[in-house]
């Protein structure tokens, strides 16, 4: 039998539950035995909708991701990008034995961004442990290996997207993406301006290590099952 994950770090564009999808209270709980990874490989789209658009009674329930943790090449300089650049907090310092350090930032509402530091850490392989920001640049994509973080979205105000583009293009740090406004319309996952089908409204840029990182608002259409549940999973292999 294929190994199925255990975990599932829930990292999308500040994607935030509709409030009537997850709650026991509403009427909205999936019923029914447990099924095994080779079942859900045979759900149709109809079915996927029906049993994952909603959480059994018993679903754990989170509030929010503590922190997602990038290893830094110098701390000093992620530490500037995030402090003096971004205005986030530095709340914690660790320092691990032979040297290394952990160090936590934190951007509002107990959301943070944690970093390490190994003094002979590996160093970085575009397009493996991060994005190749050349690539993305020429349009070959962004695509990183199984299991990595391919990039971490911040939820952010829409009125604040286009002064915090601003501030990151005057620190000169690297890439910055014009604001972008997903659409499912649109064939290319992106419209020119907001309307009625924006979904998200984003930024994506990347940090002194060229980690991806994207400060996203949701507009106030909420999620359904029916609209936007409509794929079903790919098959990988998992070897
Ligand atoms: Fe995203």
């Amino acid at each position: 039998m294929k190994r199925v994950g255990t975990i599932t770090r829930h990292l999308t564009h500040g994607y935030t539950a509709p409030s009537n999808t997850n709650n026991a209270d509403a009427g909205q709980v999936r019923t029914g035995p447990k099924l095994s990874y080779e079942e859900v490989t045979k759900l149709s789209v109809k079915e996927l909708q029906e049993r994952f658009g909603k959480a059994p009674a018993d679903g754990l329930k989170t509030r929010g991701v503590n922190h997602v943790a990038f290893v830094s090449a110098d701390m000093a300089r992620t530490l500037w990008f995030w402090c003096e650049v971004l205005g986030f907090r530095l709340v914690k310092t660790l320092e691990l034995p032979g040297d290394g350090q952990h160090f936590f930032i934190d951007g509002g509402n107990d959301c943070a961004i944690a970093y390490f530091y190994f003094p002979n850490a590996p160093k970085a392989v575009p397009g493996v442990s991060s994005i190749d920001v050349d690539a993305l640049m020429t349009g070959k994509g962004f695509a990183t290996a199984h299991g990595s973080v391919n990039h971490v979205a911040f939820n952010v105000s829409r009125d604040k997207l286009r002064e915090y583009r601003k501030r990151i293009l005057e620190a000169g740090v690297g890439m910055v993406s014009p604001i972008l406004y997903h659409s499912d319309k649109d064939p290319s996952g992106y419209s020119k301006t907001r309307d009625e089908n924006t979904v998200w409204e984003s930024i994506y840029f990347v940090g002194p290590d060229n980690e991806y990182l994207e400060f996203a608002a949701q507009t106030e259409r909420e999620f359904t099952p029916e609209q936007d549940i409509l794929h079903k999973p790919a098959i990988g292999n998992q070897d």
